[in-house]
C-alpha cells in the first residue's frame, strides 16, 4: 500500500501547524499491539508539528486508541470523554477515537449519539489515514467517520515514535483466524495478514543500528505467521532463526502463540536460538476440556499438559507464562478445579487472569448458563491466591542465583536505584552506575519481593 498520499497530508498539516506550538495527548488501552499502533500514531503526529504532553488540559489534539477485549475499557473511555468535553469547550481541542472499539457498530452509534463533540472516528483498518482525516477536520471544520469493515492491507513505512530506546515491539502480523468463542478480536482486527519477512528483518536491523537490545515480535497468533519465502522465510520458526542472527539484538521475545499451532520446529528454534528468551507465553484460558471445547480452543487439558512437558523436555530451564479466563459460560466449580489443577502442575512464572466479559457479537455472549458475577469473583480470588503463592515460592528460588539482567533505566520509585529484567522477565532493582543502562549484566539476587527481586552488581 502506497502511503505517499498520506505523506502529502502530513506535510500540509505540518505547514498549517507551523509555529503554533501545538500539543497532543494519546491514551492507549489494551495490548502491546495497540501500544505499537500508538507509537505509529505518535510518529505521524510529531511529523505534523504536534508535541506530546501528559497534561490533557493543554492539549490541542487528544486521541484515544481503544481496546474492546473486555468491558472495563469501554467504561474507561466513556468516563474520560466527559472530562475531555470540557477541555474542548475551553480550547477548541480536536478529539479523535480510533482502534478496536471503533470496529463495533453499537459503540460507534453510542458515541455519535451521546458524545457528538468527537471530531474523528477511525478504525483498525484506516489507522494510517490519520493525516488525511485530521487535515479534512482542520480545513473543513467537519466531523469524520473513517471506518472500514474489510481487512486493511499491511501498511509499511509509517513514521514511528517509540516509547523506549532499549526495548522495541515489532508487529509481524495483524488479525486472527481462530474465533475463540469469547473473543472479539477476529471481528475487529480481521483475518490474519503477515508482514513480508524482508520488511520485518529490515525494521529490526535498523532498530539494532539505533542501539535497541530487545525485540518483542507481536501478533494475535504469531506461530501461524506466513512469510512469502523471501530471505528463505515461510514460517515463524524461520523468522525466529533469522532475527536471532541480527547483530546487536541481544534478546528476542514474542507474544502470543496459540498452543494448537505450537509445532516442533518452533520449539527447536527456541531451543537453538540463544537470544530467544526461555520464557514462553502459552495462553491456557481454561484447564477444563469441556470448557476449552466451548471456547473453540481446539486442544484438551491433556494436550496442553503434554505440550508443556514436551517443551520443558526439549528446552532446558524453560519458564512459562499464561492467560486464564475465569467464569466462561457454563463453567462449574468442578470445571474450574481443572484450571487450578493445570496451574499447579505447570507452575507458571506469571499468570494474567481475566474475569470473563461478555462481548456483543461473539458466540460466548449468546450462550446460556452465564456465570453469575459473584461466582466469577470467588473463582478469580481463588486462582489469584494460588498464583501468588506459586510466584512467592518461585521468587525464593532466585535468591542467591546469578541472573543476566538487561538494565532498562532508573527505577520509577527510587531515583538511586536502577531497574532491569531477567531473561524470564522478572523485574530486578539494584544500585549501580547509570552507564550500565542498555547493557546485559550479571547480578546476584539478594532478596525477593512479590513483584520484583533485589540484586547487586558482582
Ligand atoms: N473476557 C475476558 N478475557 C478475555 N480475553 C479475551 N477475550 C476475553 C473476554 N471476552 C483475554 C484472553 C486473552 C487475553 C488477551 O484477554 O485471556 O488471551
Ligand atoms: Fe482472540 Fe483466540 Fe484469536 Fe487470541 S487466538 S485473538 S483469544 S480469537
Amino acid at each position: 500500500m502506497n502511503i505517499e498520499n498520506q505523506k502529502q497530508f502530513i506535510e500540509k498539516v505540518n505547514n498549517i501547524n507551523a509555529g503554533k506550538n501545538l500539543k497532543y495527548t494519546i491514551f492507549t488501552m489494551g495490548c502491546q499491539l495497540n501500544e505499537n499502533d500508538s507509537e505509529k500514531l505518535c510518529g505521524m503526529l510529531e511529523e505534523m508539528n504536534y508535541t506530546k504532553t501528559d497534561n490533557i488540559s493543554e492539549s490541542d489534539f487528544i486521541i484515544f486508541n481503544t481496546c474492546c477485549v473486555r468491558e472495563n475499557a469501554e467504561d474507561k473511555l466513556f468516563g474520560k470523554l466527559g472530562e475531555v468535553k470540557k477541555i474542548k469547550e475551553q480550547k477548541g481541542t480536536i478529539i479523535a477515537i480510533c482502534g478496536c472499539m471503533m470496529q463495533e457498530k453499537h459503540i460507534v452509534e453510542k458515541i455519535k449519539k451521546s458524545y457528538p463533540f468527537v471530531d474523528i472516528l477511525f478504525g483498525t483498518h484506516t489507522m494510517h489515514k490519520l493525516p488525511e482525516d485530521l487535515y479534512t477536520v482542520i480545513c473543513n471544520k467537519t466531523k469524520i467517520q473513517d471506518i472500514l469493515d474489510i481487512d486493511g492491507e499491511i501498511i509499511e513505512g509509517l513514521p514511528i515514535k517509540r516509547n523506549d530506546n532499549i526495548k522495541a515491539s515489532v508487529t509481524i502480523m495483524n488479525g486472527c483466524n481462530n474465533f475463540c468463542s469469547y473473543c472479539i478480536v477476529p471481528y475487529v482486527r480481521g483475518r490474519e495478514r503477515s508482514r513480508n519477512p524482508e520488511d520485518i528483518i529490515n525494521e529490526i536491523e535498523n532498530l539494532a543500528k539505533e542501539g535497541y537490545k530487545e525485540i518483542t515480535l507481536l501478533g494475535q497468533n504469531v506461530n501461524s505467521y506466513k512469510g512469502n519465502g523471501n530471505l528463505g522465510i515461510t514460517k515463524f520458526s524461520e523468522l525466529l532463526r533469522a532475527v536471532n542472527k541480527i547483530e546487536g539484538i541481544e534478546r528476542i521475545r514474542f507474544i502470543s502463540p496459540h498452543p494448537k499451532d505450537f509445532s516442533d520446529d518452533v520449539i527447536e528454534a527456541i531451543r537453538d536460538c540463544e537470544k530467544v528468551c526461555k520464557i514462553i507465553h502459552l495462553p491456557l484460558q481454561s484447564g477444563n476440556t469441556e470448557i476449552l471445547k466451548k471456547m473453540n480452543r481446539k486442544y484438551t487439558k491433556e494436550q496442553y499438559l503434554e505440550l508443556v512437558d514436551k517443551m520443558k523436555a526439549k528446552i532446558p530451564g524453560l519458564a512459562l507464562s499464561t492467560d486464564i479466563i475465569v467464569g466462561f459460560p457454563g463453567e462449574t466449580d468442578e470445571n474450574f478445579e481443572d484450571t487450578l489443577d493445570v496451574v499447579k502442575k505447570v507452575n507458571f512464572e506469571q499468570v494474567y487472569m481475566f474475569i470473563y466479559s461478555r462481548r456483543v457479537g461473539t458466540p460466548g455472549d449468546k450462550m446460556e448458563n452465564q456465570v453469575p458475577e459473584p461466582a466469577k469473583h470467588v473463582r478469580f480470588d481463588k486462582l489469584k491466591a494460588l498464583v501468588e503463592s506459586q510466584i512467592d515460592e518461585n521468587n525464593k528460588k532466585y535468591v542467591g542465583t546469578i541472573q543476566k539482567v538487561l538494565v532498562e533505566g532508573k527505577s520509577k520509585t527510587n531515583e538511586n536505584m536502577l531497574t532491569g529484567r531477567t531473561d524470564t522477565n522478572k523485574v530486578v532493582n539494584f544500585e549501580g552506575n547509570e552507564n550500565l543502562i542498555g547493557n546485559i549484566i550479571n547480578l546476584k539476587i539478594i532478596s525477593e519481593h512479590m513483584w520484583y527481586l533485589k540484586g547487586e552488581v558482582i
